[in-house]
């Protein structure tokens, strides 16, 4: 049976991304019964059918009759709204990045543990057909070791000038380009496993004035001996017009190679992999944030119901908290070691 949801945050990701995933026909998983969001004018313009709107999330937690809620509210709420939400004995999804600081992931993960809930964190990219791929091709053994993964993600943070530059202000105060390169973050783990041992990294500011750097380039180690390799920017091309994006991975193992490459409007990718037993080329083209989080919402409800398995995809608590964990240390390296240009 679906488990009722409510959603709290109806800003840009809430309302355009997030809320129709719940009315696709394919979302078994959960039925959205509840939206709300601080913001009236936000709630007055939902308009799918709901049972009920709030403007306080603790009175839709005491009074909407939720098994859980899908919190799509900025990063640095997402701690008070989970941590109100697993004490009144809701499970819940929250958007990554999880939370504005490691401790505040803690305790997210601590607490869902204690109640017996379930939390889990919105990497919606998991689901993608290129994971699909890379995992058959690691669970065949065709890459032999890996012993580096390397990505490119600069894209242009939806411009700095134009009708959405307050809300890029927003998501860049709070994590700078890691708000999108956490993804990267978080893929090098669910494919490879292990946990982050080591994580270096230097910034550029784009000539922008924001705390974490907009532009990040990182070299990590995990604890099983991989090497990461991450360039992220959400200052890429973001103060012109054509929006010429990069989205690159490679996979080195000692029998086998990836080359995935996406093309510059983000609609396709390539995907090239050699190995000495076989060689393959896909044409994919990647599903949106919608069609994700339908995904996400019924495996969450199955977990919900048996509990993870070893063929979860689902990002855990902990998941997150380990994005977290290289997201932290990376932007605090960056802003430590930050030389200023003379004007
Ligand atoms: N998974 C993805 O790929 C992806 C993509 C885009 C955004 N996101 C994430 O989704 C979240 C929301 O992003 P956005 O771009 O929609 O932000 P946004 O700023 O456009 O919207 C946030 C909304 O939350 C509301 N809000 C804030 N505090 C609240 C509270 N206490 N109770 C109820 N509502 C509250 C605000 O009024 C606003 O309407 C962020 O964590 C972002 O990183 C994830």
């Amino acid at each position: 049976m679906a488990l009722r949801f409510g959603l709290i945050g109806l800003g840009k990701h809430g309302m355009q991304a997030v809320s129709p995933a719940f009315f696709d026909p394919a979302c078994t998983g959960g039925a959205l019964v509840a939206v709300c969001d601080v913001n009236p004018a936000a709630t007055a313009a939902f308009a799918r059918p709901v049972e009920a709107k709030y403007n306080d999330h603790r009175r839709m937690l005491a009074e909407a009759g939720l098994d859980a809620v899908y919190i799509a509210a900025g990063m640095d709420h997402h701690y008070r709204l989970a941590t109100d939400a697993l004490r009144a004995g809701k499970h819940v999804i929250v958007e990554k990045p999880m939370a504005a600081t490691l401790d505040e992931c803690r305790e997210m993960t601590d607490l869902a543990q204690a109640s017996g809930l379930t939390l889990a964190v919105n990497f919606e990219t998991r689901y993608s057909e290129q994971n699909e791929i890379l995992r058959r091709w690691i669970r065949e053994g065709r890459f032999g070791e890996i012993d580096a993964l390397h990505f490119t993600n600069m894209w242009d943070g939806h411009k700095s000038f134009g009708p959405i530059q307050q809300r890029r202000a927003r998501l860049m105060e709070l994590a700078g380009a890691l708000d999108c390169g956490i993804h990267k973050l978080d893929q090098a783990r669910f494919l490879v496993g292990g946990v982050w041992a080591d994580v270096f990294a230097r910034g550029a500011w784009m000539g922008e004035d924001f705390t974490p750097p907009t532009h990040i380039g990182i070299v990590g180690q995990l604890d099983n001996g991989v090497l990461v390799t991450l360039n992220a920017s959400l200052s890429w091309a973001a103060h012109i017009d054509p929006r010429p994006m990069v989205n690159t991975m490679e996979i080195a193992g000692t029998e086998g190679v990836a080359i995935c490459r996406s093309s510059r409007d983000f609609r396709n990718m390539t995907m090239e992999l050699f190995s000495r037993t076989l060689c393959e080329t896909h044409e994919l083209r990647p599903t949106g944030h919608t069609s994700d989080i339908v995904l996400v919402v019924n495996e969450f409800a199955e977990v919900v119901a048996h509990g993870r398995t070893a063929d979860t995809i689902l990002a855990s608590g902990e998941d997150g908290y380990w994005a977290q964990y290289a997201t932290e240390q990376a932007n605090g390296q960056a802003i430590r070691g930050r030389i200023r240009r003379e004007p």
